[in-house]
């Protein structure tokens, strides 16, 4: 038996990111749940903010950003970066964060965050008080202690520690245990329905 619950934004479980926005002293932070890859050949990332956003004029003004993924331990800097708005405070100054040079976009990337992508705007849509802005990713970074010893290529989960957020229920979470292999794990069932 269901329940229906209307109409409703609630998806779970999402990542909770921070995207770097503008340039030198003038750098900002915001938290946003609603953000995921949209496309993969070119890489683009899509992230959506309400049209009310400090964040959202800079980078209309800049066409580019940087999302950074926290680990579920800055979950408090996390919080805090969504909480007040960077209008007239630097957040890098009051959460204690490193801005670090991008290599091939003006705005920075968090030395905190275990991995860092640089966009650049392609794409807006606007979607009623929000904005969809879609960007595509031309470099991506890594801690070198954070990808797998054996497979320079593989980025080692664990030890990244993503911090994982579930709207609707406002909380923050880290991941659990590995379960199965991705395109691997359904195997099994395509074997037994073959025809
Ligand atoms: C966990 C969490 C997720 C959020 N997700 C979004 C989001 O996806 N889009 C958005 O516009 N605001 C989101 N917010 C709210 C903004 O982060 C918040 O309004 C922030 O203060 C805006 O900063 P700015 O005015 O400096 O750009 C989120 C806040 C939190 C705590």
């Amino acid at each position: 038996m269901k329940r229906q619950l209307g109409p409703s934004d609630a998806f779970f479980p999402v990542p909770a990111a921070l995207i770097v926005s503008g340039i030198e002293d003038k750098v900002n932070i915001i938290t946003v749940a609603w953000i995921g890859i949209v496309g993969s050949t070119p890489p683009t990332v899509g992230i959506s903010l309400e049209k009310t956003r400090y964040s959202l004029e800079i980078i209309r003004k800049s066409k580019e950003f940087t999302v950074n993924i926290p680990s579920a331990d800055c979950f408090r800097e996390t919080d805090y970066c969504g909480l007040v708005t960077g209008r007239n405070r630097n957040k890098f100054d009051d959460i204690g964060f490193t801005p670090n040079k991008s290599s091939r976009v003006n705005t920075p990337i968090i030395e905190e965050c275990p991995y860092n992508m640089e966009c650049r705007v392609t794409q807006e849509i606007v979607l009623g008080d929000w904005v969809l802005i879609l960007g595509e990713i031309v470099e991506t970074h890594i801690d070198v202690d954070k990808v797998s010893p054996s497979n320079r290529a593989k980025i080692d989960i664990p030890k990244v520690n993503p911090l994982v957020y579930c709207a609707e229920v406002r909380e923050y979470w880290a991941l659990g245990k590995r379960l199965g292999r991705g395109f691997h794990a359904g195997k099994e069932i395509l074997q037994r329905t073959k025809k």
